[in-house]
């Protein structure tokens, strides 16, 4: 079974001695030196199936002895956080029973271990799900307007297996004006972000080819890699952003069928990647047989920063042929409108419409119609509610900070959410319990893609109004309050030493 797991990029001895710099001060040295590696992998600092240095590369990287590191190696490997394969090293792992066997095969496509929350009583506030509501005058107005306009396409068959005309237009106007040059032949209208990336999964890669992923990621998007039996290939992403050279390593190394990344702004850390990042990236997928999935739906909550530039446009020529970008007025606008779509070239966009045809035939006329007149709204409706956004981000943190001073965060200069860090690895448990007390919530465990990570990490949108905000944090640090006897697995990370 282990022969079908993907594997990652090997981490530079002097890299792996940055990432642990400050963490493995304490005696004895190779305990501690364990505890730290344990640390990173299940903080996603470092991926699953990575290959570890050479004891005796990283001996001297880390001042130590290599009987240190080798003895730290040994810990790691008994407490399933290590395996070493014969000829090639050791490589980072978790623990079987931190997995559902099924899971464990990427070849099975089994249950989704991403599972969506459970659904709230009544009453609860949610803020599992990270998307704004539309606010109802705007849904009125736009409505009326969409009805004044619907003679015009109601004369046609009404199936536009591209998508509406008027739509993919403005849409291509739109990558133009920020500064990707783009025809109305490059866009395909999908139902969301989600669809676009399920065609372009299904149209370019088959079981068994490897797709590299951020750790942590979308979990919907690691759910349908998965159940398009493909292998997952996850490179680290954390507040800080990518590792280039790790993620470079990585592509060049794993040769995948397709990357899925997601640079602007990263769900859930809601980092942003650089635009020479995105220049190498575009480089280093460069090759036949390499497809570049560029989900690109968050980009538009740029609450600290310009809105980024589309990534593509950080290579010659639009990026290349071998970029799919994704978008979506699902986060922007409304997810209840499920449009979105994809740019590609002219001859990948008839092919993913031929596919898409299959699937659902066409989008609805009428959803295209309120998602053109809401675009047409232009960026000065957009900074609004990106003013709404961030005014609701204020006050998820002054109530964190009131309620939960022990949680800690890195604010992210964008994206609708909070990847927090909890101190200890309760997070799947909160999730449940928050929910008997009338909240619910996303555990940081779905973005792991691999169970038993994220376990210490909550994402906590900031898209409710304030006052459901306020509430949700008090009631959750009520739930913190009630907490039984602290055990096994609610012990804090930093005591891991065994
Ligand atoms: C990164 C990312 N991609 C895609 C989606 C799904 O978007 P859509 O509603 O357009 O399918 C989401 C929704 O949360 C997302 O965060």
């Amino acid at each position: 079974m282990e022969q079908q797991r993907a594997r990652g990029a090997a981490i530079p001895a002097a890299r792996l001695a940055q990432l642990l710099a400050g963490m493995t001060t304490a005696r004895p040295a190779y305990r501690h030196l364990a505890a730290a590696v344990r640390t990173l992998i299940l903080d996603g600092g470092i991926a699953v199936d990575a290959r570890l240095p050479a004891e005796r590369e990283l001996a001297p990287a880390l001042a130590l002895s290599r009987t240190t590191i080798s003895a730290a190696y040994e810990q790691l490997r008994k407490n399933g956080y290590a395996r070493s394969r014969r000829g090639s090293g050791t490589w980072t792992a978790l623990p079987e029973s931190a997995h559902c066997p099924a899971q464990w095969d990427a070849m099975a496509p089994g249950p989704p271990h991403g599972a969506t929350p459970p659904m709230p009583p009544p009453g609860a506030i949610d803020i599992a799900t990270a998307a704004l509501p539309m606010p109802q005058d705007v849904l009125h107005q736009d409505l009326a307007e969409a009805v004044r306009h619907l003679p015009h396409p109601a004369h046609t068959s009404g199936y536009h297996s591209y998508g509406l005309p008027e739509l993919r237009t403005a849409v291509a106007a739109r990558y133009t004006a920020r500064g990707l040059p783009t025809h109305r032949e490059q866009i395909l209208v999908t139902a969301g972000a989600q669809q676009a990336l399920s065609l372009a999964l299904s149209l370019l890669c088959g079981p068994g080819d490897r797709v590299l992923v951020e750790s942590p990621s979308y979990p919907n998007a690691l759910d349908a890699i998965r159940r398009a039996r493909l292998h997952p290939v996850p490179v680290p992403v954390t507040e800080d952003g990518w590792d280039g050279d790790l993620l470079t390593c990585a592509l060049r190394q794993s040769v995948p069928r397709l990357a899925y990344l997601i640079p602007a702004f990263h769900n859930p850390t809601g980092a942003l990647m650089p635009p020479g990042q995105c220049a190498e990236v575009l480089g280093a997928t460069r090759r036949p047989g390499t497809w570049l999935v560029v989900d690109e739906t968050l980009a538009d909550m740029a609450l600290d920063t310009a809105t980024p530039t589309p990534f593509a446009a950080h290579g010659a020529g639009g990026g290349g042929e071998h970029v799919i970008s994704i978008g979506s007025l699902s986060k922007s606008y409304w997810s209840g409108l499920r449009v979105g779509w994809l740019r590609a070239s002219p001859r990948l966009v008839a092919e993913l419409a031929e596919l898409r045809a299959t699937v659902d035939v066409s989008g609805s006329v009428l959803d295209q119609l309120l998602a053109l007149l809401l675009l047409d709204r232009g960026d000065g409706w957009l900074a609004d509610r990106v003013d709404q956004v961030r005014h609701r981000r204020q006050t998820l943190l002054a109530a964190l900070e009131r309620y939960l001073p022990h949680w800690s965060w890195r604010l992210p200069p964008g994206g609708l959410s909070l990847w927090v860090d909890l101190g200890q690895p309760v997070a799947s448990a909160l999730a449940e319990r928050a929910l008997a007390h009338g909240v619910r919530i996303g555990s940081g465990a779905r973005f792991g893609g691999e169970p038993g990570l994220y376990e210490h990490r909550l994402r906590i949108p900031y898209t409710l109004p304030p006052a459901a905000l306020q509430e949700a944090v008090r009631r959750l640090a009520a739930v913190l309050a009630d907490w039984p006897p602290v055990a096994g697995a609610a012990r804090s990370r930093s005591d891991w030493v065994a």
